[in-house]
């Protein structure tokens, strides 16, 4: 049980924010994920009082620019909270861990896109177009989840709401972005060596990028050979989908794209689904956009992804692998970024702002 869920400060359950325009924090606004979340709650206009950059100490001395103003980074420390009425946490579990619960005694709802809460069942692990619903039993922290989670979930669960999803195997082609803003430059300048003919040592990923794919970077469990981002996109998917015993099998892959990722699904219903109708669901679906075009074999791309806050979803078609016809493949791209993080943080605020 978390820490700060058992302080006396902890938020009454399902608190929102306001009345008045938040004074809203955003930890690790130096990273990848941070300058994003700048950018959502900018081009979004979420209404804020005050806005508080924190970073590691590395970082003093750098602004970073919002609504037109350069606003200066602050060093994160426990006194970084007073006054905060949202904080955005993007930082690394290890930060979360040890700083999420001095944001909540200091009176601030904590939005956390790390993995340190999203298996805590007194945490919220959040989807708004998908389990908003969930916000209402917050504690003061609410878990935005792993990046393909989110994306997949967006697809998946108008599905299942329609017809109950019996198992599903689902491949990944994960982007730079989620290994940071470090990683994200590595395939730049490793792309950028190989083109000049030099030699590269990779610094930030394990294996050379440029021309490469190789297995997620996450640890590899031993005895079972799943890494860890598997493991973790099995049970949020899930916990998203309230689907606890759900066979998932899955295969992640880091490849050498920016920042958007791309996930095959083979998605097995308890009865026969045809390719037409999961198309007009997936068509009506929130936060999703069709790109389905077989005549110009036109489909989800991260190139058309990239900054986009719409999943964009296709190739819905009968898997051949099952004869029964009960199970479909589809593809799905989503900006990791953005519908993988900051804009899932930012749309999770927004539920939370008092109207
Ligand atoms: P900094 O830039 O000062 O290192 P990314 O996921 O792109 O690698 O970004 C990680 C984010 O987490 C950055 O904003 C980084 O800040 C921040 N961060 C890392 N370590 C700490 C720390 N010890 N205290 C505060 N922020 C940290």
């Amino acid at each position: 049980m978390l820490d700060a869920l058992q302080h006396p400060a902890a938020a009454p359950p399902g608190r929102q924010i306001g009345p008045m325009a938040p004074v809203v924090a955003i930890v690790g606004a130096t990273g990848a994920v941070g300058v994003e979340l700048l950018r959502c709650l900018e081009a979004r206009e979420f209404p804020l009082r005050g806005l508080r950059l924190l970073a590691s100490a590395r970082s003093v001395g750098r602004t970073l620019p919002f609504k037109g103003e350069a606003i200066a980074v602050e060093e994160l420390t426990e006194a970084s909270f007073e006054g905060v009425d949202l904080a955005l946490f993007s930082a690394g579990s290890g930060i979360s861990k040890r700083y999420a619960a001095a944001a909540v005694r200091a009176g601030a709802v904590v939005v956390d896109n790390s993995s340190a809460f999203r298996m805590d069942p007194d945490v919220p692990l959040v989807v708004p177009e998908v389990n908003g619903a969930a916000l209402a039993s917050h504690r003061g922290i609410i878990a935005n989840p792993n990046c393909v989670a989110a994306i997949a979930t967006v697809a998946l669960a108008p599905l299942h709401r329609a017809h109950p999803i019996r198992r599903l195997t689902a491949a990944t082609y994960q982007a730079a972005s989620g290994a940071g803003a470090a990683a994200m430059e590595e395939l730049r300048e490793s792309t950028a060596a190989y083109l000049r003919g030099e030699a590269y040592t990779p610094k930030v990923l394990p294996h050379p990028y440029a021309f490469n794919l190789f297995s997620h970077n996450a640890d590899v469990d031993p005895d079972n050979g799943y890494n860890g981002e598997e493991l973790k996109v099995v049970a949020e998917t899930r916990r998203i989908l309230g689907a606890d015993d759900l066979p998932i099998g899955i295969t992640c892959i880091r490849v050498p794209v920016l920042r958007a990722h791309a996930i095959a699904l083979n998605v097995e219903f308890n009865e026969v689904v045809t390719p037409e109708e999961a198309r007009a669901i997936l068509a009506a679906a929130p936060g999703l956009r069709l790109v389905d075009d077989r005549a110009a074999n036109h489909f989800p791309m991260p190139s058309e992804a990239s900054g986009q806050d719409d999943v964009l979803v296709g190739r819905i078609r009968r898997d051949l692998g099952d004869p029964s016809g009960r199970s479909l493949a589809l593809f799905v791209v989503g900006d990791q970024l953005l519908k993988g993080a900051a804009l899932n943080a930012v749309q999770i605020a927004e539920s939370l702002l008092r109207r």
